[in-house]
């Protein structure tokens, strides 16, 4: 023990050393250079090195001011909701339907509705009918209603396809429909509503982007919009995410598009976002840049005369 701190204390004393003709040089060094002008040119230094610091700092505190994230992948979401004003017109037109108008607009984000079991299942039964269509450019949809499947620049019936008329089981429409009464009452329960008040509508379809160059005016789905303009019928939006973002793909968050900044919503697999239709909610998504992105969007409307049966193995 003794031995090593004597070590130590030699050890300090040679430090010592060394530094006093480092100081002497140093010294001579300040009597070629006076000591006023090399403190202004030091001060100078520190301050442009402040300034660049700062300017970075606010710079890309700014940047990041102007994007928020709503809904983070890797958060498992019991319920996270904003309130938004309504837009004029869809306060307006909603107004005309008793039990379907909304106590507040807004959106809200859960994970807690759907079940990671029921999304893996909605899941398999996209790609099983996707698999036999699929569009040129980077977006393809299905309907199960009305049997609306992407293929090249176009749409097909699956229902009309040989090949198509087996793929889906009874229990793959019982699924699809336990998911829909789920999201419907969520729809009731969190905008104030009455379940019966409001309808199913179309259209409602699983969608599938790849990150393949858009061909069509279908496969641009970057451009904010409102999906009351888009579809008429719209009062509520529902999407369900069936993959996760950074995982299953690259790129696709949801932006909602707003006055002071952005926010985005970080697809997560049975992760649930549901807003009102209206101009108070205009969003676009986000480029998918590898992977192949799942949803489904299910509409809902407070107009009985646009409402829509759910698919059954009875109607194929
Ligand atoms: C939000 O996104 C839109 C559409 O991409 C864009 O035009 C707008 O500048 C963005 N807002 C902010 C504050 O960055």
């Amino acid at each position: 023990m003794q031995d090593v701190r004597k070590r130590a204390k030699s050890n300090d004393k040679n430090v010592s050393e060394r530094n006093i003709p480092k100081n002497n040089e140093s010294n001579v060094n300040n009597n070629k250079i006076p000591t006023t002008q090399r403190n202004i040119s030091l001060r100078i230094i520190s301050r442009v090195v402040v300034i660049f610091s700062l300017l970075i700092v606010v710079y890309f505190s700014s940047k990041n001011d102007k994007v928020k994230t709503f809904a983070k992948q890797s958060e498992l979401l019991p319920g996270k909701g904003l309130v938004v004003d309504c837009s004029l017109s869809y306060k307006e037109e909603v107004e005309k339907y008793e039990g379907c108008v909304p106590k507040e607009c807004k959106r809200f984000i859960t994970d807690k509705v759907i079940s990671v079991r029921e999304a893996e299942e909605l899941l398999a039964i996209a790609k099983k009918g996707l698999q036999l269509g699929g569009s040129s450019g980077g977006a393809s949809i299905l309907d199960l209603h009305s049997g609306a499947l992407s293929m090249g620049q176009h749409f097909v019936n699956i229902y009309k396809r040989e090949d198509a008329k087996h793929i889906f089981s009874e229990t793959d429409f019982n699924i699809y429909r336990v998911v829909k009464e789920k999201i419907k009452y969520a729809v009731a329960h969190h905008f104030g509503v009455k379940p019966n008040k409001i309808y199913l509508t179309h259209p409602t379809f699983f969608s599938e982007i790849t990150s393949k160059k858009a061909v069509t005016m279908h496969d641009e789905y970057w451009h904010p919009h409102v999906d009351k303009e888009t579809y008429k019928s719209f009062h509520y939006t529902t999407l369900l995410y069936l993959g996760d973002y950074n995982i299953d793909f690259k790129g696709g968050r949801f932006v909602f598009v707003d006055e002071k900044f952005n926010r985005t919503v970080e697809p997560r697999k049975a992760r649930l976002s549901m807003f009102t239709s209206g101009r108070e909610n205009l969003h676009y998504v986000e480029k998918v840049t590898s992977g192949n992105r799942y949803a489904m969007t299910i509409s809902f409307t407070c107009d009985q005369q646009y409402a829509i049966q759910d698919p059954s193995i009875n109607n194929i």
